[in-house]
């Protein structure tokens, strides 16, 4: 089991919205190599398209369903199969954009340096990250797969990492010439009877849930969806708020 393009496009225009936010603040004109780094379902990508028609566009992604679905929505761009943590462009970049990916990638010790090197001089890295590993949502997913019930079955798994924030200006200052740190929570109103389940399964659940069977899915899922239901409560008009924190880097070369 891997990535879904649908079901991550369930809460698409939430998923968007950060990625829109961050756009919004990038200070380039004219950018000619652009690369969308975990580009997903090329949603995103898209939006890049839209505000730089004349670019040159790459997305990369290491999951070939999503590459399907981004190379139908964005026939004009070009998209690569490949891992971030080898991948090395060709050209150097102006932009290199990444929307809830690069949290999945180990190592930003290493990483952000290498991304900024790629960049030409003045070019922007901009990324963004989900801030919320601490959240209920994710410390009840990590509970319950520690638990006998479920650790042999599940075994160690991943659900990504970011580094304080401090250590991200640490990293990035001394190489750039403009960093622009900051973090947004974006409380979104949900509706149906699990959203913030269905939210997780998009994303956060899959390193979890790829080692078990239908029937050891469906009954993970029926026992976090109650804890989640208890730490997320819908309100009397059947409205849940899932309170998410995502952080932004801006670096300009
Ligand atoms: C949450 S989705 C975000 C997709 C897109 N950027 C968006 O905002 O809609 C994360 C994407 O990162 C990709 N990904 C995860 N680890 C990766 C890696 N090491 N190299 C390249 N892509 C990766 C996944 O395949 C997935 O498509």
């Amino acid at each position: 089991m891997g990535w879904e393009p649908d079901r991550y496009l369930q809460f698409s225009d939430e998923r968007l919205q950060p990625a829109a936010d961050l756009l919004n603040r990038i200070p380039l004109a004219r950018p000619v190599h652009v690369v969308d780094l975990g580009c997903g379902a090329g949603n995103v990508t898209r939006l890049l398209a839209q505000r730089w028609p004349e670019a040159d566009i790459t997305g990369l992604d290491s999951s070939p369903e999503m590459l399907e679905r981004a190379r139908r929505v964005l026939p004009s761009a070009r998209f690569e199969l490949a891992g971030v943590e080898h991948w090395e462009p060709d050209d150097a970049l102006d932009l290199l954009f990444s929307n809830a990916a690069l949290h999945w990638v180990d190592d930003h010790e290493a990483l952000f340096p290498r991304l900024l090197d790629s960049l030409s001089a003045g070019g922007v890295l901009a990324v963004q990250m989900p801030g919320n590993f601490d959240a209920p949502s994710h410390r009840l997913i990590r509970e319950l797969a520690g638990t006998t019930a479920w650790a042999d079955r599940i075994g160690p798994r991943r659900m990504g990492a970011v580094l304080p924030m401090a250590d991200y200006q640490r990293i990035l200052a001394p190489r750039c010439t403009r960093l622009h740190l900051w973090e947004t929570t974006y409380w979104q109103a949900m509706s149906g009877p699990a959203p913030v389940l269905d939210w997780l399964q998009g994303t956060t659940l899959i390193p979890y849930l790829a080692p078990l069977d239908d029937a050891a899915r469906a009954d993970f899922l029926t026992e976090l969806g109650s804890r989640l239901t208890e730490a997320y409560p819908p309100d009397s008009s059947g409205t849940t708020l899932f309170p998410f924190r995502r952080i932004f880097i801006l670096a300009q070369r």
